[in-house]
């Protein structure tokens, strides 16, 4: 028998305790025992549960009880889920979370603190909810070398801007049903902002690249100024808006950003839609890898959480290669200014004027009430659009991927 205590019981705290409740025959099977749910952390109680009985209020009990030998964080933010992971693993037990604002700013540090403590820390539910994507590149792909990945990390905004595109629902309205779909952040500016997203693209440079960037070190731009007009105009020109979490490495220094992107359809992460994610990555060995799946919600996301218990649970804890990551230094950072890529420009400017100015650089253009729209035929650099807004009137911009 393994003795698992839950901290945070809302919407994937919940999930978990369905999951390894409704389908214990397949997990007992998967781990050699069963998995008991011995306490659940929560300030609040929940009468009417069928685990009323094993809610307390006071984290040193299940700290202290040498019965408990895993516990999953599911708490949200940073404080105390921190100290409690902390506390939770220099008493040798293992945590398993989806706690993203954890992993990002704190994962190198609770990673070395599980190895000096003999314990596992794993976190497969913190990046694409549902989708088993984390333990695949630092296991299956481990012989590889990742060069670039990009996705769509964040369930709520890709909701948002489906709905925006195929009912034509307003942001606000989108994002109410997204939160009471318990797809969005206790905060959902976390997500509308692009921070959920950073973070997740953090992790995954932490298992990419061995490198952690810390989320205020990656460019973020997050979906509030997207209109319905935008989404409307990138469809006529053939691309879907997606806000897309981009990582590479070259050479040795990280380029890492969150940014809404036009997406040619060509590209499958353009044709995600609601609440699914994507992830795709390039290996040196394996090439052009994606992983896809719901990436928010109470049961997907719990499934990854189970995923990790089963995998400590089992005895394997991540025996068959652990995750491991440092943090990154300013040394590990590229010069942003110089990243470059395809980009999308809407100006306020007569054609010969854009032309003038863009010459060859321009590729698809299309002329609609007075404006000029173009996707640029090169990739253009920070530095290189910065300098184009002094010389056009540029009323809208987006990189393109
Ligand atoms: N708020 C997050 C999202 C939850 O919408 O993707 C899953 O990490």
């Amino acid at each position: 028998m393994i003795s698992v205590a839950i901290l945070g019981f809302g919407v994937v705290g919940s999930g978990c305790a369905e999951v390894l409740t409704q389908n214990k025959d397949l997990i007992r099977a998967a781990c050699g025992s069963d998995v008991e749910i011995k306490y659940i952390l929560d300030l609040r109680d929940f009468p009417d549960s069928p685990f009323a009985k094993s809610v307390v209020h006071d984290f040193n009990i299940i700290v202290n009880d040498p019965e408990v030998s895993l516990v999953a964080e599911m708490m949200g933010g940073s404080h105390p889920a921190y100290e409690f992971t902390k506390a939770c693993l220099q008493a040798g037990k293992s945590v398993v979370t989806s706690n993203k604002e954890v992993v990002a700013n704190f994962g190198a540090e609770l990673l070395a603190l599980a190895e000096q403590n003999g314990v596992s820390y794993l976190f497969e539910a913190s990046v694409g909810g549902g989708i088993p994507v984390l333990r695949s590149i630092y296991v299956d792909l481990a012989s590889n070398r990742i060069g670039e990945v990009n996705g769509i990390l964040n369930g709520t905004t890709n909701y948002i801007l489906t709905s925006m595109k195929e009912s034509g629902t307003s942001f606000d309205d989108a994002l109410r049903a997204a939160q009471r779909l318990g797809y969005a952040e206790a905060n959902p500016a976390a997500d509308v902002e692009g921070l959920d997203a950073a973070r997740k693209v953090a992790i995954l440079c932490g298992l990419c690249f061995g490198k952690l960037i810390a989320p205020a070190d990656i460019h973020t731009e997050g979906i509030t100024a997207i209109s319905g007009k935008d989404v409307s105009d990138a469809a006529q020109m053939g691309y879907a808006i997606k806000l897309i979490g981009h990582a590479d490495c070259k050479d040795g220094k990280i380029t890492a950003l969150v940014s809404p992107r036009m997406v040619p359809m060509s590209n499958p992460l353009s044709g995600i839609s609601g609440v699914f994610n994507g992830v795709l990555l390039n290996g040196n060995m394996v090439g052009d890898v994606m992983f896809y799946g719901p990436g928010a919600g109470k049961l997907p996301t719990a499934s990854a959480v189970v995923a990790d218990i089963i995998d400590i649970a089992s005895g394997k804890g991540g025996t068959v290669k652990k995750p491991h990551f440092v943090n990154a230094t300013a040394d590990d950072l590229a010069d942003f200014a110089a990243y470059s890529c395809a980009r999308y420009f809407r100006f306020e400017n007569s054609l010969s004027e854009v032309n003038a100015v863009l010459g060859e650089r321009a590729g698809h253009i299309l002329c609609e009430d007075g404006y000029v729209s173009v996707i640029t035929a090169v990739p253009m650099s920070e530095n290189e659009v910065a300098e184009l807004a002094t010389r056009l009137k540029v009323c809208s911009a987006m990189r393109v991927l």
